[in-house]
């Protein structure tokens, strides 16, 4: 059984699909496309069936991720049954997974930056209010977390 891995913003336009995007081409790169699925969703279904955000997509073509494939959806609470780690970028989002989580939830439910090696940051900022800054941040951030979730995932799921 592959380890199964979603990662929730709000909108899923933005954060969550660039980390979709950045651990995907990490696991690919690392050749365990096969023991671990990736999925992003949003507490908030505004944005239901579309692309990330044009400056999501942009910056992250930048680092050679195609986010352009991708499509919003709004999270489930069946996620639960089906994902090993459900990641959050912010606390807000957090609050609001652990408000849908199922009681019997046996997974890992947390603030994805917890994974991180830099300590600054515990959240994802939300960039679609801001400046490109902002998206660039949000790539460095989780491209720092995704590489500490790869190590965790290994030791603790893999090995
Ligand atoms: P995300 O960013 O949660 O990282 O996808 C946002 C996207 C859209 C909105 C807010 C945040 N919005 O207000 O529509």
């Amino acid at each position: 059984m592959p380890v199964k891995v979603l990662f929730v913003c709000l909108g899923n336009i933005c954060r969550s699909p660039t980390a979709e995007g950045v651990f995907q081409k990490l696991v690919d790169d690392s050749g365990l496309s096969k023991r671990i699925e990736i999925d992003s969703a949003g507490t908030a279904n505004w944005h239901q069936g579309r692309a990330p955000d044009p400056r999501t997509v942009a910056a992250a073509k930048r680092r050679n991720i195609d986010l352009s494939v991708l499509r919003a959806r709004a999270v489930k609470a069946s996620d639960f049954h089906e994902f090993d780690y459900v990641l959050a970028m912010d606390k807000n989002n957090l609050a609001d997974l652990q408000d849908l989580k199922p009681a019997d939830y046996t997974g890992h439910l947390g603030l994805f930056l917890a994974f991180g090696h830099q300590t600054q940051y515990l959240e994802v900022p939300d960039p679609y209010h801001g400046g490109s800054d902002g998206f660039e941040l949000v790539l460095d951030l989780v491209e720092d977390a995704a590489a500490g979730l790869l190590e965790s995932i290994q030791k603790n799921k893999l090995s």
